[in-house]
């Protein structure tokens, strides 16, 4: 295929640069956007009458009946075809003749794919977010079957505070929450127009870009054509956010995985997202949740490769920025595959909160409501902390819990304590004496659950 910008050379690129200089293969999934993002520009170049309304009509149906085609997998992208753009333009000549040709009057390939990729992305988020919130339901489904579930809460990986499941799992709703609303804000600085930009000064033609914005659900056109051209930081933002997003599954993938083992046995996954082993019979993997774990990083990655190709170019565009596709397309497949795949292993995992009760019962997780006993009968809070670790030093030498020390024995360390410490140490009253917003109190925990549902 001859290149359309053929004119001013004598020799055809070499057979392995056009491949190297290729982005079909990957920029191909844009299509439907790049043809959007045309006919919206063809409407605008007739109303201003750079196209007479034949010519549109034209250029329309050409341009309709490539995205039916290619819907319907009756056209193949030539992978001869530089990229996207160069593709759908030669595919509509080829159909329409020499009207094609037209098409490209007022716009640049750097206007096509800034216009493209933002549309793709926009799309993408949305998905996205609701995925994420279909996450965090499943999550608060489990939170509400479990609010009188106790189990050790940690600090340290070391059992500190009794707390209960619901608790837990809804700290990780509110990270998923603030997921959501940072794809809505990078939505908001993302959503203008480039198209018209005209490579990056502008152009001497009589366009509206402001009519092709409000065509395409934008919140007005870019304030500056070569900032609309050169402008990657949505994908920065995008990219952060879900880094993000993954960085909160696997802090979730890594507790799953914890729980899931014999160690804790705090839950059970479902068989169905659980693996064996090829010699150990005995095993049930958790590999879902570790391969959310895994991915995390080539997420990571991908946000570092798009702020260090970004970071030495000089305005406007560069070739360079043909590689903002690739990674923005892995850490958006990688975030939907992971989420998809994290809902329903949640939805069936099983607690066993009898072995999470089992565990809140070792490792002196009252120990700061004991210190607190003698608080609030007049001990200063240092002091009472000293008598109580002295007496959890007594216990670990005797093997014992704070519930298995006589009364007597306690009196030797104070006078203060009394026969109501056992029960204002038993782990229900822990929990249940919680009275601050945000704590693990029974009524707290309701607030918070609450207060996911009004979000989604
Ligand atoms: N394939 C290119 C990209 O992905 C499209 C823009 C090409 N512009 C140019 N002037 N070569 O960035």
């Amino acid at each position: 295929m001859d290149k359309m910008w053929a004119g001013r050379f004598e020799k055809a690129t070499d057979k392995v640069a056009d491949d190297f200089n290729s982005s079909i293969h990957f920029d191909k999934k844009m299509y439907k956007q790049d043809i959007r993002g045309s006919m919206e520009h063809a409407n605008m170049l007739c109303k201003v009458g750079i196209l007479t309304e034949e010519e549109l009509g034209k250029i329309y149906s050409g341009l309709s009946g490539i995205l039916e085609d290619l819907n319907s997998g009756e056209l193949e992208f030539d992978m001869n075809a530089e990229d996207i753009h160069m593709f759908v333009e030669a595919e509509l000549t080829k159909r329409i003749g020499d009207i094609g040709k037209k098409l490209h009057t007022a716009r640049s390939r750097n206007d096509q794919v800034a216009l493209d990729l933002r549309l793709y992305m926009r799309d993408e988020v949305f998905e996205i977010i609701t995925l994420l919130k279909k996450l965090i339901a499943s999550t608060l489904g489990v939170a509400k079957n479990n609010t009188r579930t106790i189990m050790p809460g940690y600090t340290h990986l070391q059992r500190a505070q009794p707390i209960t499941f619901a608790h837990h799992l809804l700290a990780y709703c509110m990270m998923l929450l603030r997921d959501v609303s940072r794809l809505y804000d990078a939505v908001l600085r993302m959503n203008y127009s480039p198209l018209g930009s005209c490579a990056l000064a502008g152009t001497t033609y009589p366009t509206d870009r402001d009519m092709v914005a409000e065509a395409l659900n934008f919140d007005g056109v870019t304030m500056n054509s070569i900032d609309g051209v050169s402008d990657r930081d949505y994908c920065v933002e995008l990219e952060a956010a879900f880094a993000i997003i993954m960085m909160h599954l696997s802090r979730f993938s890594e507790e799953i995985i914890l729980w899931s083992s014999w160690e804790f046995k705090f839950i059970e996954l479902d068989d169905a997202y659980t693996t064996g082993s090829s010699i150990m019979p005995q095993k049930k993997n958790p590999d879902m949740a570790e391969l959310v774990r895994g991915k995390t990083g080539r997420v990571y990655g991908d946000l570092m490769a798009t702020l260090t190709m970004l970071k030495g170019i000089p305005l406007a565009y560069n070739k360079d920025m043909q590689e903002d596709k690739e990674a923005i397309f892995d850490s958006v497949e990688t975030v939907k595959k992971c989420l998809t795949v994290f809902i329903p292993m949640i939805e069936t995992m099983k607690p066993i909160p009898e072995n999470m009760y089992a565990a809140s019962k070792k490792g002196f997780i009252n120990a700061t409501d004991l210190a607190d006993y003698l608080t609030k009968r007049g001990v200063p809070f240092r002091t009472s902390y000293k008598i109580v670790g002295t007496i959890v030093g007594k216990c670990v030498k005797e093997g014992k819990t704070l519930d298995e020390i006589t009364l007597d024995e306690y009196k030797e360390y104070s006078e203060v304590f009394g026969p109501d410490l056992y029960d204002e140490i038993s782990l229900e009253s822990c929990v249940g004496k919680r009275i601050s917003k945000g704590s693990t109190g029974y009524e707290s925990v309701d607030e918070q659950i609450r207060y996911v549902e009004s979000q989604l």
